[in-house]
Formats: C-alpha cells, sequence, structure tokens
C-alpha cells in the first residue's frame, strides 16, 4: 500500500540487510520481546534505517515516525553520530567509583545550569527505572542519614517509574503488579477514571487535596518522598491540572517530604520546556531524567539531586557517600551523545519549538473531538493524544495509520502522536491529516 503520509527521502547509507523473511524466523525463535503476549508477532514491522522524522522498515517501505517516544532529535543525525564515534574511539569507558572523565563532568555541569536552581548534582544510571531505583533509595536514606527515618512514599495509583522491583511496586498498574510485595510502605493516590474530567473546575483542588490526605498530618508517619510523572504516560497519557506542581511543592514544603519527578518522559524539551517543572516554576528535589537526554541513540538516564539532599550523605554510616551504581554509571559514550543532543536542543530551540508544534497539531486535531469514537483530545508539548472509546478501536487507527506511513502508540484506549522534536511544519501537518484519516477509517 502507498504511504502517504511518509515523504519518501533518500535514506543515508542503509547497510545491506539479509532478507525479511530471514529476519522475521530469527526473530520469533530467539527474541523475547519487552511487555509483549508471547502470540503477538512484534517482527512484522522490523525496521532497518532512519533518517530525520523517518523511518524504513526491511521491506523499504517509508513511515514517519509519531511513535517516537526516545528519539527526540531524530534518526541518524550526523552531529550525535560522530560525537558517538569520536568518544568511542577516544576512550569509551571509565567506572565512576574509580576514575572521572571529561564528558560525565561537562553533562552534569550543563545539566545542572539547565536544571532549577540548587540541583547541582547528577548521579548517571541507564534506564528510567534505574533511575527510580536510586531517587527512591536517596529519598529513603536521606531521612535516615537525619535521623528521622522516613519510610513511606506517596505517589500516583496508576504511576508508572519503571520495570525493576522498586520502581514497579510504586504503582498497581495491573502490567506493574508483582508477585513480590511492595519492599516499602506506598500510599496511592488514585485519579478520575476519564482523564478529560481533570480539566474539570475543582479537578485540580480535589487532585492535591487527596494528596495532602495520603501524606497526612501524623509527625510520626511523614512520607519521605512525594514521587509524581508531570504527565502520566503509561498510565493513560493523563495530562494534569497546570498548577499541580505547584500544589505538591507547596504541600511538601509545609510537611518536609521530598519532590520526586519522573521526567523521564517530558524532560528535554518534550513538554515544551526544558524540564516540565519549569512550566510551573517549581524547584523540585530530585529529577530523573532519560529518553530525551541523547534522543535514544544510547542508553542513559539521570538523576539530578538539590544540593540539600546531596549534603546529607555525607553522614551515611557506612561508606560516606551514596551506596548505589553501576559499572556503566555515566558511560563515556553515552555522555557524549547526551552533549550532542543537548547542543541541538540549545541551537535549534527544541523546546520552544516543541510547544509550538504541539499547539499546531492540537488545533488540527480539535475537530476529531466530536468524531465517532472519539471521547477526548488533549495534549501537552508534543505530545497529542485521542482517547478513544476503546482499546480495540485505538489498536484499529494504529493499524490503519501504519498502512498509510504514520506510526502511532496506544496507550489504553489512547492513541499518542509523540514525533521527535525536529520534526517541521509539513510533518505536523501530516501527522494531523494521517491521525484524523485513520480516524475517519475505523468509525462505525
Ligand atoms: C514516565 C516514565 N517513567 C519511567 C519509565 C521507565 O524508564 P525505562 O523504560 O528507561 O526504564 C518510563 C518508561 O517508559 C516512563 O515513561
Amino acid at each position: 500500500m502507498a504511504a502517504p503520509y511518509a515523504r519518501v527521502g533518500e535514506p543515508r547509507t542503509p547497510r545491506p540487510l539479509p532478507d525479511a523473511e530471514t529476519l522475521r524466523v530469527r526473530d520469533r525463535r530467539h527474541v523475547w520481546h519487552t511487555w509483549t503476549p508471547l502470540d503477538a508477532d512484534r517482527s512484522a514491522l522490523t525496521l532497518s534505517h532512519g533518517s530525520g522524522h523517518h523511518v524504513w522498515d526491511i521491506e523499504g517501505r517509508a513511515y514517519l515516525d509519531a511513535s517516537a517516544l526516545n528519539s527526540t532529535c531524530g534518526y541518524a543525525h550526523p552531529d550525535i553520530v560522530r560525537a558517538i564515534a569520536e568518544q568511542a574511539a577516544r576512550l569509551h569507558h571509565a567506572d565512576l567509583s574509580v576514575a572521572s572523565h571529561e564528558p560525565v563532568g561537562v553533562l552534569a555541569e550543563r545539566l545542572a545550569g539547565h536544571a532549577p536552581p540548587g540541583l547541582d548534582k547528577t548521579l548517571f544510571v541507564n534506564s528510567g527505572s534505574e533511575g527510580f531505583d536510586a531517587a527512591v533509595m536517596m529519598a529513603v536514606s536521606h531521612w535516615a542519614h537525619l535521623g528521622r527515618p522516613r519510610p513511606r512514599i506517596v505517589t500516583f495509583a496508576r504511576g508508572y517509574q519503571g520495570a525493576t522491583l522498586l520502581s514497579r511496586s510504586l504503582s498497581t498498574l495491573p502490567r506493574n503488579r508483582h508477585l513480590l510485595d511492595t519492599p516499602l510502605p506506598v500510599t496511592r493516590v488514585e485519579l478520575p477514571d476519564e482523564p478529560r474530567a481533570l480539566r474539570h473546575p475543582g479537578a485540580l483542588s480535589a487532585l492535591l487535596s487527596a494528596f495532602e490526605e495520603a501524606v497526612g498530618h501524623d509527625p510520626d508517619d511523614l512520607p519521605a518522598a512525594v514521587v509524581v510523572e508531570p504527565f502520566l504516560n503509561v498510565g493513560g497519557a493523563v495530562v494534569l491540572p497546570p498548577g499541580f506542581l505547584r500544589g505538591l511543592r507547596a504541600l511538601c514544603d509545609a510537611t518536609g517530604a521530598l519532590l520526586v519527578l519522573d521526567e523521564v518522559f517530558t524532560a528535554y524539551g518534550r513538554s515544551g520546556r526544558m524540564f516540565a517543572c519549569q512550566r510551573e516554576d517549581v524547584v523540585p528535589d530530585i529529577i530523573v531524567s532519560s529518553k530525551g537526554l541523547t534522543g535514544g541513540y544510547v542508553p542513559l538516564a539521570a538523576v539530578t539531586v538539590h544540593n540539600r539532599v546531596y549534603d546529607t550523605f555525607a553522614a551515611d554510616p557506612v561508606i560516606g557517600g551514596l551506596r548505589y551504581g553501576h559499572t556503566t554509571s555515566g558511560h563515556a559514550v553515552a555522555c557524549a551523545a547526551a552533549l550532542a543532543t543537548l547542543d541541538m536542543l540549545e541551537k535549534l530551540r527544541l523546546p520552544e519549538r516543541a510547544e509550538e508544534l504541539g499547539a499546531c497539531l492540537l488545533r488540527r486535531l480539535a475537530s476529531l473531538a466530536g468524531a465517532p469514537g472519539v471521547t477526548d483530545v488533549r495534549g501537552l508539548g508534543l505530545i497529542a493524544v485521542v482517547e478513544t472509546d476503546s482499546e480495540g478501536r485505538a489498536d484499529r487507527i494504529l493499524a490503519r495509520a501504519r498502512d498509510c506511513g504514520l506510526l502511532l502508540r496506544r496507550i489504553g484506549s489512547a492513541v499518542v502522536a509523540v514525533p521527535p522534536l525536529v520534526i517541521d511544519d509539513e510533518g505536523v501537518a501530516a501527522v494531523a491529516d494521517g491521525l484524523a484519516e485513520a480516524v475517519a477509517y475505523t468509525a462505525d
């Protein structure tokens, strides 16, 4: 089938691949795909290469990639590719528990420059999930070091902080439920079933009251931290009411709980700011970020911490510092990729561009709000969400769009468009047209 929503250009030097069937058979025999039913065949879409906001499959079909959670800077960007190659040729790795290297220092300094004031220290890990394990451990240890233990965490019931045992145990999402009990006491705040209810008058104060109740007033049972995502990705593509983060900051200030923000998805421009908390001028105690940090070129996550939390770690009774890390923490090649990515974000003003392009995309999608099967249209930065009345309908929309050369994501019954931030006006128009066509095609 023709791919009207993909602008077919010349891909950069694609490597010749074995024939499609060989790749598929190998995949089905040996690859265990993440978060996938065993009877699903992910090899049906096998990608070969990408350029800008397009990817090509092994049969040469082009797609506009609006499913790009991580690929904020697009595919095969020569500056990022060069930075990775040069760093790999110079010094690919040093264990940070033994030594340091230039790119990790420069990156940590630049993150401190972009983060809200006081968040001057960064621990690097390899994924958002690990970032949460570290952040939760830091928050609980912080209180232990102060001699006032607080083991409890307050968070969204539908939050998603990751797949490791600790990060997943914060959530009650069915996919995160595990056979093991949570290692920490957690108080979880429910959200309305319909995310659009969060735009009703009174929704903000109801949500903040629920958090206040969850935090409580018992001085012997206050939480170590309140952990939230500024936009709930896996938990239903939920846009939170403006003012929510500011309200949480005030609650944390009143009770001493640390405010830990999950900016794994929202940071580095996706939310329309470098960090989503900057939309409300909020200074968290800890920010965990990942995906856009290297634009998905190399795995890397950052746990960026306020000095007042960092400073308490001198009192750690075992090593007088942080008892956490991986041998690949702050990997030099990943740091070089992140520096090249930050260069692009700054030079091309990608956060501002995401805000403008996202507003344009939502304007174009607004007319879908009354379409058959569509229950809501919402968004934040360059994240556009078209909520439908069922998971089946959302799946059909994704399938039709893909047949027409447009890749989208599904979260529950919501269809989500997250193109690279380097997409152009023409690309945004193609995403809106492709999504509208797929909605109309699948109308009953
Ligand atoms: C908001 C949020 N937090 C945490 C994570 C976990 O990150 P990772 O998949 O890198 O472990 C994700 C992943 O999708 C996420 O969207």
